[in-house]
């Protein structure tokens, strides 16, 4: 039964998956953040219900200790609530977020004019960070919630991009489903593959994110807390780029 609903929600993921003007026309595709464009809308909403928000968003942000050196990029920044938080609660940090969707960069920059701070938002994707963010001296570079819905080629893409967009001795940060542990997370994480698609997020669920790391040059990667929520675990991940 389950395989079923998943081969329906698999279906539906590849054929009624809404497309932008630019990806009809053969442009640049990627998955918008609830896994279709006219959901958006609901995103915060969706994201605060399913998945424990507050408390990963809050480990995460600690785990990142921004200070007033820091240069942040928040990579696949979608509505902008991490790099909102992170400048909130370090004002003195530059913080930038880049995204392919200028659905979602639009909500963000509301977002950012509301909580009245500064976050220079932009429009690209995680495979341009290196070239986008060359002049920026970027001393960390965070992601929450993005990799699980990348094909195997672009998580390594993304984090290589990630790598060579940080100075030496910066620190990369991310949030995303990582390893499921247990037969329940697996069930529940099924929900996110039904809306994202099966082959990208499975290797999220497999644990490959650490691995990917790794093999690209982060020292010291580590998985620094496992939050069960109501769609699987979500996975806090840290590393270093060598001195
Ligand atoms: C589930 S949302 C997460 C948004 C945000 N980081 C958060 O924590 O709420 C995933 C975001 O990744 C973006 N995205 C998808 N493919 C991407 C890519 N190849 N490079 C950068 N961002 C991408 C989407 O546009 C979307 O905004």
């Amino acid at each position: 039964m389950l395989n079923w609903v998943n081969h329906l929600g698999n279906v539906a993921w590849e054929r009624a998956r809404m497309r932008t003007p630019e990806e009809t026309a053969g442009g640049p595709r990627y998955v918008p953040a609830l896994g279709y464009h006219f959901l958006t809308p609901l995103y915060d909403t969706v994201i605060a219900l399913m998945t424990r928000e507050s408390t990963w968003r809050k480990a995460l942000i600690k785990q990142i200790a921004a200070d007033q050196r820091d240069v942040v990029v928040d990579v696949g920044c979608g509505t902008g609530t991490l790099a909102v938080m992170l400048k909130r609660t370090s004002p003195y940090t530059t913080v930038y977020g880049i995204d392919p969707d200028p659905g979602v960069l639009g909500l963000a920059e509301i977002k950012a004019r509301d909580k009245g701070v500064l976050v220079h938002f932009m429009q690209g994707y995680g495979a341009e960070v290196a070239e986008r963010a060359a002049s920026l001296r970027v001393t960390k570079v965070v992601s929450s919630l993005v990799l699980h819905q990348v094909p195997l080629d672009g998580k390594r893409e993304i984090l290589a991009n990630m790598h060579a967009a940080l100075k030496p001795g910066g620190e990369i940060h991310i949030a995303d489903y990582g390893l499921q542990r247990s037969a329940l997370m697996r069930l529940l994480f099924r929900q996110i593959q039904n809306l994202d698609g099966y082959r990208a997020t499975q290797a999220n669920a497999e644990g490959i994110v650490p691995v990917l790391m790794e093999e690209i040059g982060f020292d010291g990667v580590r998985e620094n807390r496992v939050i069960a929520t109501p769609t699987g675990s979500i996975s806090l991940y840290s590393g270093r780029k060598a001195a």
